[in-house]
């Protein structure tokens, strides 16, 4: 049995085209790239990494859900919902799991419709700006929140 923690990283719409969506604003890696980064990461620190994308709201709070009970954190990109969607927002406010969100580009320094985000009052932090990296950054923070070590 696996005894790991598991994470489960959440991936909204749109971001099944990374790689040739806008390149010059979200780069060139491709989805699958970062999901083998964050798998690998996730191995090294002691993670089981559930990585999933969809383009399809009732889905995305369909596995926020099941999260509750079978998962230790979420980890949530969720694309243009971020700042749409207040059902998403109350799927993880009812899932009682620390949760991190990550954005690829930094939203702060975008059109200003992108400067509110709906799921950040459930968040524990919010990581933006750093490309695929930010969900490497993300994994890291979620060991030491379900360890305790931080708060
Ligand atoms: C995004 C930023 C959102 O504003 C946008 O709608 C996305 C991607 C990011 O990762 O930078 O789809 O979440």
């Amino acid at each position: 049995m696996d005894s790991r923690p598991t994470i489960l990283v959440l991936n909204g719409p749109n971001l099944n085209m990374l790689g040739v969506r806008q390149p010059e604003i979200y780069g060139r890696e491709t989805l699958g790239d970062i999901e083998a980064m964050a798998r690998e990461r996730g191995a090294d620190i002691g993670l089981t990494v559930d990585f999933r994308q969809t383009n399809d709201e009732g889905e995305l709070i369909e596995w926020i859900h099941e999260a509750r009970g079978t998962a230790e954190g979420i980890v949530i990109n969720a694309g243009a919902l971020t700042h749409t969607s207040v059902a998403v927002l109350d799927a993880l406010l009812l899932c009682e799991l620390p949760v991190i969100e990550v954005h690829l580009s930094n939203i702060y320094a975008r059109e200003s419709f992108r400067h509110h985000s709906y799921i950040s009052p459930a968040a524990r932090g919010v990581i933006c700006g750093f490309g695929g990296r930010g969900y490497l950054y993300a994994l890291d923070a979620m060991t030491r929140l379900i360890a305790g070590s931080e708060d």
